[in-house]
């Protein structure tokens, strides 16, 4: 009886997609779903083809070489827990268990406290790409048991994206929940760039009255400088795209509510566990959120008043400014991810390597942009690195651009068009770089209500005060 390398618990189409990858990079692999349909199309899609799609878990794992590896592409949540008790009874010491979903890093702690003494390898990998990634090379970034590494590292870095030197887009990332927390962050900073992308698209659209197709050669042109990126590739093309039906961009018939699954929403949780600014970030999804109140805004149209936008006459000085405050926002938004990475690894012992993780970001995955070499670079001329911006490089991006990235935010405060990451980037940009702030009243008025106490700049000690003559 033939033997599978590898088996995939899961057909929707990023196990689907996976699988085809793996087949084609020579492995052959065993599919099975709970959905006999979904069994039926991966059949029809593989006919010919080293893979074979089973009718029952018993027979999936029974046609799996050993020691096994499974890849779990099933939703993020209790499916993976329902997935790997069905599997435990069945799998031997040394199996290897993959969840490649969007698992939440500390379910993925508990997962491998459950299976310890089992004797059962379970990783956590973040997969990044969508459909497309998954079939023709997605970034992965797997952590967990170290023990699996050396049984899946060719297998993975096959089917992984390669970044233009060749390196493939995938690393063991750590211990524990690390893969799981990298592409958690990873997704923060996704949120961050959709975000500033499309305030972008909105101060030309009400400053500048520009039409999408005219936004569109806008962000083609940026794709050819520093922002060039797969997130501004696709948005230029999202641009051109026309409805079949009336002919008008498409863009313009899609309703205002961004929908989320929530891994935006975690990195900003563990941000604010961690205590680490990651304003930009928690920005974008509170963003994400605001928009969903649709019925509320249009209401609230009516009622609440603003200044109504006057038309900048410095057409391309005013885009070219824009693309500059995307820039130096989009440098504040990464620091913040790593700067979250970076208080994570210090809690958990996790021993990441920053310049590999942003080298991993390189291609293949959602964020990928010319710009992660420059981040790859920062940490490798300085593993230590305080925070991305006082890297000499960042720095001075930060210091060119910062002129127009401020006009940016006036005329967007001017004329009252919402900018909340752009300009909680330049917030967190001022702060960071304050050796002052008013933090002082802030531990005066703890004294006076609380007795919290407050320290001094002048002498040591804690102090309080009675603040009531
Ligand atoms: C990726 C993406 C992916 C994510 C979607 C949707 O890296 O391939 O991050 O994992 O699920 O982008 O996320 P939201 O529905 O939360 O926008």
């Amino acid at each position: 009886m033939d033997k599978h390398l590898i088996g995939v618990i899961g057909l929707g189409v990023m196990g689907q997609n996976l699988a085809l990858n793996l087949e084609r990079h020579g492995y052959s692999v065993a599919g099975f779903d709970l959905d006999e349909k979904k069994r039926l199309e991966f059949s029809r899609k593989v006919a010919g083809k080293k893979a074979a799609a089973y009718p029952t878990l018993e027979e999936f794992v029974v046609h799996l070489e050993v020691p096994r590896k499974i890849l779990i592409m099933v939703p993020a949540g209790q499916a993976i827990d329902a997935v790997i008790s069905s599997l435990r009874g069945q799998l031997a010491a040394g199996d290897i268990l993959i969840d490649g979903g969007n698992s939440h890093f500390l379910d993925t702690e508990r997962r491998l406290r459950e299976l310890e003494g089992t004797g059962i390898l379970f990783v956590g990998s973040g997969i990044s790409g969508g459909e497309e990634g998954a079939l023709w090379g997605p970034a992965i970034m797997p952590g967990g048991n170290p023990l699996a590494w050396p049984h899946l590292r060719e297998m993975l870095q096959a089917i992984a994206a390669k970044a233009d030197d060749g390196t493939p887009c995938c690393t063991w990332i750590g211990p524990g929940g690390a893969g799981h927390f990298i592409k958690m962050v990873h997704n923060g900073i996704e949120y961050a760039d959709m975000q500033m992308i499309s305030e972008a698209y909105f101060l030309m659209a009400r400053l500048l009255a520009l039409s999408a197709e005219e936004m569109s050669v806008v962000f083609e042109n940026w794709n050819a400088g520093p922002l060039k990126s797969y997130l501004i590739e696709i948005t230029a093309r999202v641009l051109r795209k026309r409805d079949e039906e009336t002919g008008k961009p498409l863009v313009e018939l899609i309703l205002d509510t961004a929908e989320q699954k929530g891994t935006g929403k975690w990195t900003s949780q563990a941000a604010l566990d961690l205590g680490v600014p990651a304003q930009t970030i928690a920005e974008a999804v509170l963003a994400r959120m605001l928009s969903a109140l649709k019925e509320e805004r249009v209401r609230a149209a009516d009622q609440l008043s603003g200044p109504r936008p006057v038309p900048a006459k410095d057409r391309d000085e005013f885009i070219e400014k824009i693309r500059q405050a995307l820039y130096a926002a989009k440098i504040c938004s990464y620091a913040q991810g790593f700067q979250i990475m970076r208080a994570a690894d210090r809690d958990y012992w996790w021993h990441f390597d920053f310049g590999a993780i942003a080298s991993v970001w390189r291609a293949g995955c959602i964020i990928r942009a010319q710009f992660l070499d420059r981040i790859r670079e920062a940490y490798q001329r300085a593993s230590d690195l305080a925070n991305l911006m006082l890297d000499a490089y960042f720095r001075e991006a930060l210091h060119s651009c910062q002129q127009a990235w401020r006009e940016v935010i006036v005329r967007a405060v001017e004329n009252g068009i919402p900018c909340p990451a752009l300009g909680s980037a330049l917030a967190y940009y001022d702060g960071y770089r304050s050796a002052v702030l008013p933090a002082n009243l802030i531990q005066a008025q703890r004294d006076y209500f609380g007795a919290h106490t407050y320290r001094r700049v002048d002498k040591p000690g804690v102090f309080h005060t009675v603040w009531t003559d």
